[in-house]
């Protein structure tokens, strides 16, 4: 018996405001016996409830098909228009024909899709500048109760809307940042239940964000319960019944410096009707103006929105001196800090943000360079209050709160975490109480650096997406968390920074760096390649595949007789013994690693890419094509960079080794010496790294393909600098931007995901799941544990489109290790063992079956192992017993 035990529209749960009239559904099933497994499915999609409860699909009935390989189906009904509401359930047959029974019901509802659904204009105000936030209120009266109202809404810098005083939705910091001349995004949302017969008000508040432009779109869509249907959009109305500008409290705002709040102008009744009266603090500017759009299409936003995703007590609070206070969360984090106070009006309270502490246990904000990272409160005597800023957020450890009237006591702060709220995907653990604290300071690391974009830190004046660091931390980004939504999106950001020539820039959206970008921005290829082999999704490939094949184009045309010699960054950041400047600064070029090496290896890999995913796309002659120029590639790079004397590459540094034995660069006959210069080095700085944000990477992963995992296991152990270890020793709770440990000016974030990468080496290596090239979305995954490791166990899980997966090991006190899988229905999967191992019992279970399996069947490598069911295997070999 087979059957659906969860729902899954465009990877999200019943989704409201889609972005495409052809949504991609996907399940996932439980088995009650072990070797069932899908044969074909069948989908129906109906426009009402009732419908689908006597199994019509007005909409979309597919009939019985068979199962694809990839887990997503995309919906092929009739055509979806704007605003469509479904209902939809799906059963599925098994193999030998039997069918269970329908899922449960799932609906999912269109976003506007036409241009010509709109009927807002963008509104702002045309009058003096505004420092601070931008108020917009419009009163509107209803004759009868609600049935149905959803809001379409958007605003550049950042919005924030009220409907008679409360907030919609959970979203902030929005919208994610684009290139507002190319895309802007908006969302949707179900406001029936805050509409209210007689008078209403719509309010939109507009902080500076990214763009620095304050302008609200926003489309309020009415059904009463008659069924008239109305509409109140941001336009030219004025008078009673239109939009006017004010100022409020929010008198100042920027990302990087942080929010002024002054209570004094607060007015909470001014948010409901009748509250504009002439007694309100809130400062009437005039009325507000239809201004231009800012240039870009309207999309539905399909990556969730950053919300506040976890409320936290702080650790400590200190005084380092009378009325200077100083709140410690006990971890790097991004977000900002909920203060209760009550006070005098005028009373100003200052919050500054920072990552580190002077030895007089105040904050320090050197390396924040120019952001001030400061929030500020002023009271207005009402009696106590709690407060947060909405249209800012910091990156910090430590608080410095001055001004406080009274005592700061520690209920009186909490700590608000925010990001993106996309759901984490993997959990990793292991017996090293050293390894779990590198791998949380890995998951803190990449939780403060989803905000819309994957940005390179959340402190300093930056917080940008960078191709670069991406090239090596995608992997473990998606490992970690749930990116499904996020990482296409970010992809059409890198889309909208191409140039005519095909070039793209350093960062996306593009605010920063060089473009042409650097070439090893391969992560424009990697990510759609890592969206099919994990997620089954082959849109993100087939939408950017002429814009990669331009730059890499682009590439090729910079390439002489195949080698790329510009290079902006290379392997960036070394230890500072290997860089260029000597010393910590604002600039970390490697000196011992040559540019072009670095550029000609990511131009082989991009070849490389591009040949995977043109195949997987079912165009066969250009990866014939691109395989052909990366063999062209990889011949020249041997050409051009292997060092026959020293037989290895380059400078024989640890990078150069490394990136041309992990990128399989190396032929078979220099396999052997390249291998040994890498160890050789290692072991030459008493197993340190040299590398930077990419080649750290390349070592562990190269290790491990060349049989010295031992050795990768001591560089993740190691703790003197430079090393993880170190970092952690010295109070890191979250990934340094540098090897070295700097408070100072210049660039030295602490909060800094590109050498997180080794993240994905835990998930790869240390747990063993891994996703081969010929997986679509999980269809295939190889488990393969390093157990020979100086380790007592190790065990990963994954949230995946087919279901929870996981593989977890364990040394028992018998000299044995037990390997426990859960793999999902529809992935195939095989169990590789080290040579000298060999199982001496398995057992297996599904929902509602235990089973023996026998062992000597294994004794043929690798295994293989049917989906849906769980497996424990006793392993036994001569290394086991060594931990
Ligand atoms: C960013 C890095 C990036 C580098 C490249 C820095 O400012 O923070 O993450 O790799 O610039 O120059």
């Amino acid at each position: 018996m087979i059957s659906v035990s969860k729902t899954w529209c465009e990877f999200s749960e019943h989704p409201l405001g889609l972005a495409t009239a052809r949504p991609r559904l996907s399940w996932d099933l439980v088995v009650a016996a072990s070797g069932e497994a899908a044969s074909s499915y069948q989908i129906l999609v109906a426009s009402d409830m009732a419908l689908l409860d006597r199994d019509i699909g007005d909409l979309w009935d597919s009939g019985k098909n068979p199962m694809p390989r990839g887990p997503l189906i995309e919906y092929d009904g009739k055509q979806l228009r704007s605003r469509q509401q479904a209902w939809w359930k799906v059963r599925v047959w098994d193999t030998d024909g039997n069918p269970g029974p329908y899922s449960e019901f799932d609906h999912f509802e269109l976003a506007l899709l036409e241009e010509d659904d709109w009927a807002a204009d963008w509104l702002g105000y045309l009058g003096s500048s505004v420092t601070g936030a931008l108020y917009l209120r419009r009163p509107f009266s209803l004759d009868l109760p609600v049935m149905k109202a959803r809001l379409y809404v958007t605003g550049t810098g950042f919005y924030d809307v009220r409907i008679n005083g409360d907030r919609v939705g959970r979203q902030f910091l929005e919208p994610a940042p684009t290139d507002n001349s190319k895309r802007v995004l908006y969302s949707t949302f179900d406001v029936s239940e805050m509409l209210k017969p007689g008078e209403n008000v719509l309010v939109g508040i507009l902080g500076h964000g990214w763009s620095g432009a304050q302008k609200l779109l926003a489309q309020l869509e009415i059904h009463l319960s008659d069924g008239t249907a109305l509409r109140i959009c941001s336009d030219n109305a004025v008078g009673s019944s239109g939009w006017t500008a004010y100022k409020g409290p929010i008198v100042e705002d920027s990302i990087y410096d942080g929010e002024t709040y002054d209570s004094r102008l607060e007015d909470p009744s001014w948010e409901r009707s009748g509250g504009d009266s002439s007694e309100t603090p809130m400062q009437r500017l005039g009325n507000a103006m239809v201004v231009d759009a800012p240039g870009g299409v309207l999309e539905a936003r399909s990556l969730e929105a950053v919300e506040v995703v976890e409320t936290r007590a702080v650790l400590d609070i200190s005084q380092p001196a009378p009325g200077v206070y100083v709140v410690d969360t006990g971890q790097n984090l991004a977000g900002w800090l909920r203060l209760l106070a009550d006070g005098p009006a005028g009373r100003e309270i200052t919050l500054r943000y920072a990552e580190s502490l002077y030895g007089d246990g105040r904050v320090n904000q050197e390396n924040l360079r120019s952001a001030r990272a400061t929030d500020r409160l002023i009271l207005n005597g009402n009696g106590p209050r709690v407060w947060q800023p909405t249209f800012t957020y910091h990156g910090f450890r430590y608080v410095q709160v001055e001004g406080y009237p009274g005592e700061l006591g520690i209920d009186a702060v909490t700590v608000s975490v925010v990001r993106t709220a996309i759901r984490t995907r993997g959990q990793f653990s292991c017996d090293s109480e050293q390894i779990n604290a590198l791998s949380r300071a890995v998951f803190w690391t990449e939780a403060s650096n989803l905000c819309g974009v994957p940005t390179d830190c959340p402190q300093r004046n930056e917080r940008m997406g960078w191709l670069n660091d991406m090239a090596a931390r995608t992997e473990e980004l998606v490992y970690s968390f749930d990116t499904t939504n996020f990482l296409p999106k970010w992809m059409k950001d890198i889309e909208d920074t191409q140039d005519r020539e095909g070039a793209i820039s350093d960062t996306a959206p593009y605010r920063y760096g060089s473009r042409p970008a650097d070439p090893v921005s391969v992560c424009y290829g990697l990510i759609p390649w890592l969206m099919i082999t994990h997620h089954g999704d082959f849109r993100t490939a087939e939408r950017h595949y002429d814009g990669i094949c331009r730059w890499y184009h682009y590439l090729s045309g910079r390439a002489i007789r195949w080698v790329v010699s510009y290079s902006h960054y290379g392997d960036w950041a070394p230890p500072i013994g290997e860089s260029a400047i000597g010393s910590i600064g604002s600039s970390a070029l490697p000196s011992r690693t040559p540019g072009p090496l670095v550029s000609t290896g990511h131009f082989y890999l991009l070849a490389t890419l591009l040949s995977r995913i043109a195949h997987a796309l079912g165009r066969e002659s250009d990866s014939l094509r691109f395989a052909t120029d990366a063999q062209s590639i990889r011949h020249a790079f041997n050409a051009a960079f292997y060092d026959s004397e020293l037989m290895c590459y380059g400078t024989g540094n640890q990078a150069c080794n490394a990136l041309a034995l992990y990128f399989d660069m190396v032929p078979d006959e220099h396999v052997g010496s390249t291998v040994a210069a890498l160890v050789g080095d290692i072991e030459a700085h008493d197993k340190h790294l040299t590398t930077g944000n990419l080649c750290t990477k390349y070592v562990l992963e190269a290790l491990v393909d060349h049989g010295h995992a031992d050795l990768a296991l001591e560089l993740v152990r190691q703790n003197t600098y430079p090393s993880w270890g170190y970092m952690l020793e010295r109070g890191a709770t979250t990934i340094w931007e540098r090897w070295e440990e700097a408070t100072g000016d210049g660039m030295n974030s602490h909060n800094h995901p590109m050498y997180a990468s080794v993240g994905a080496w835990f998930y790869r290596r240390l747990a063993g799941i891994q996703v081969p090239d010929d997986s679509i979305g999980m269809s295939r995954v190889v488990f393969q544990p390093e157990l020979a490791l100086d380790l007592g166990s190790a065990s990963a899980s994954l949230l995946t489109v087919r279901g929870p997966l996981r593989c977890a090991w364990q040394r028992t006190t018998s000299g044995t290790i037990v390997v426990s899988l859960d793999v999902p229905v529809g992935t195939a999967s095989e169990l590789r063992l080290p040579p000298d191992m060999s199982i001496v019992s398995a057992i297996g279970h599904a929902s509602s079956e235990r089973f023996d399996l026998d062992a000597s069947v294994f004794s043929e490598r690798p295994v293989a192992l049917s989906g849906g069911c769980g497996y424990r295997f006793e392993v036994r070999g001569p290394r086991v017993a060594s931990h």
